[in-house]
């Protein structure tokens, strides 16, 4: 068991606390916020320090961070952080669900958030601060590399690969073998059959109104009852 500062306040960190208190070894000790988003002193009864002056309450030999931060300015944000916690002699953890399904040989690097139901196939490498929300398929093989964010019900295919930074937005679907180039923003609900190049944005179209009510529907099933 570590004790463990987790950095921020906002929900993502409430659900990094809930996670490892109820499924880990880990133990939360306190939590981090930059200096200009110090609010409160406490958050779930537990002490809030500057991120900046960390190390005068909570010593790189006493306490290991965990850095759950969401996927703003491409995961930059979240990269930025972990180098610097890095930077002051941090060990960083990661929390692997319990609930997801992972086979012998697997691991994964530092600072990774990977959610339960997602299943995580013989072979695959995962890098360090990745975070795999909640019910991916993640084919044999592929690769995610640094600093990339897969949100939900993403199916990544076999023997791809995931270059830093990326973005896979909820229901995407990558082809086996397709190389995702640095920085690549895949929509939600966007198909990817090809490689990308780095930096690209791929947007889904959207679905239309039909141009009727829902009171004035026929039938919602072509059988009865519907
Ligand atoms: C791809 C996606 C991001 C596009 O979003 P969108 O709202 O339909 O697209 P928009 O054209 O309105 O642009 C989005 C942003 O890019 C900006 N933008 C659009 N075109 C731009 C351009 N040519 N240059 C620079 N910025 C541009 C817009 O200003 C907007 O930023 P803002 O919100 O700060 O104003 C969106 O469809 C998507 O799939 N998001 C992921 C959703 C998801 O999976 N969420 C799960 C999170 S857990």
């Amino acid at each position: 068991m570590s004790r463990v500062v987790v950095f921020g306040t906002g929900p993502i960190a409430e659900l990094a606390h809930f996670y490892l208190t109820h499924d880990s070894p880990h133990d939360v000790v306190g939590f981090t916020v930059d200096e200009d988003y110090m609010r409160e002193p406490t958050f779930r009864e537990l002490p809030v320090v500057p991120f900046e002056t960390l190390e005068d309450t909570h010593a790189a030999g006493d306490v290991s961070l965990f850095l759950p931060i969401s996927f703003k300015q491409m995961n930059h944000v979240r990269a930025d952080r972990v180098a610097t916690a890095k930077a002051k002699g941090y060990e960083l953890i990661s929390y692997v669900s319990t609930y997801a399904t992972t086979f012998p040989g697997f691991a994964c690097g530092e600072n990774c958030f990977i959610l339960e139901d997602n299943t995580i196939q013989p072979f695959v490498q995962v890098g360090s601060d990745v975070i795999l929300w909640s019910g991916n398929h993640i084919g044999h093989h592929s690769i995610i590399e640094d600093h990339v964010m897969v949100t939900s019900q993403v199916v990544i295919s076999g023997g791809c690969t995931i270059e830093p930074h990326c973005f896979l937005g909820v229901n995407a679907t990558i082809r086996d073998e397709t190389v995702i180039g640095r920085e690549t923003l895949v929509g939600a609900g966007v198909t990817i059959l090809h490689d990308t190049e780095p930096y690209s944005v791929y947007k889904a179209k959207d679905a239309q109104p039909a141009g009727f009510r829902s009171d004035q529907i026929r039938a919602i099933s072509h059988k009865s009852g519907g």
